[in-house]
């Protein structure tokens, strides 16, 4: 694992838009990975200010997001599909047709996962995946459990889920108890992953997705097996790597 230790979080988000530009401008039409909570946010702002300063193109780059609530409607403010139009997409020359969030309203969601994958599969694989963490470990919605998920799937949130991400959420009981997740696998063969923390929160799950055990307990810890995977963190997340 490749660990980027900067100062503070403005730092980690222009490192991570960075590379981000980088693989853009390699290959126009690269297939990248979203992620969503507030870490990323930063990222996305630096990303739009490159854009505008004309220094590149979204035009023929597809998106895919690692995961959406389940039973939420796209409109619905708190919807990962209305978190990135709000935060990236709107602001960038990004097709609509080129857009892929899973659909939180799909009716047969093992249909909504099988097409996900073959959409990703058809599209040539995902070249870069950024993700945050979870202050349980989970990246996506992959939380932990007994034994890896593959593929996407439906998930059941766990319950400190909830609770962190409450706090977008009205009250607890608005927020979404299960959601449309990327599998580990579909992660895992992303070309290239950026991992971004930010927080003295995030210190102890950082310490041990680089130095624990590869276990299901803590779905990041399966990125220390990935070939090409930066870790990019600010002082507080980073303090005991
Ligand atoms: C959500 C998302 C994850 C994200 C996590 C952390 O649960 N599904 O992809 O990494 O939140 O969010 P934050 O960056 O707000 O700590």
């Amino acid at each position: 694992m490749n660990i980027i230790k900067l100062r503070n979080y403005r730092e980690i988000s222009f490192e991570a838009a960075k590379i981000i530009r980088d693989q853009v401008l390699l290959k126009p039409q690269s297939v990248i990975g979203f992620a969503t909570g507030s870490t990323p946010i930063g990222t996305y702002e630096e990303l739009i200010n490159i854009f505008n300063k004309d220094l590149i193109t979204f035009e023929n780059v597809k998106s895919f997001n690692l995961d959406e609530y389940y039973g939420i409607n796209p409109m619905n403010k708190n919807s990962y599909n209305y978190f990135m139009k709000n935060n990236l997409f709107n602001y960038i020359d990004i097709k609509e047709e080129n857009i892929n969030i899973p659909n939180g309203l799909a009716e047969d969601v093992e249909k909504e996962c099988e097409e996900y994958e073959r959409k990703i599969h058809e599209a040539g694989g995902i070249d870069l995946q950024l993700l945050g963490i979870g202050r349980n470990g989970h990246i996506g919605f992959n939380e932990p459990c007994e034994e890896f998920k593959a593929h996407t799937h439906l998930v059941e949130l766990k319950d400190d889920t909830i609770k962190a991400n409450s706090r977008f959420f009205d009250s607890l009981e608005d927020v979404p108890t299960k959601a449309i997740s990327m599998g580990v696998k579909t992660i895992m063969s992303a070309r290239k992953i950026i991992l971004i923390a930010s927080g003295e929160e995030k210190a102890e799950i950082i310490r041990e997705t680089v130095y624990g055990s590869i276990t299901p307990n803590l779905p990041a810890s399966i990125l220390q097996l990935h070939d090409d995977v930066t870790l990019i963190v600010d002082e507080e997340s980073g303090k005991y790597i």
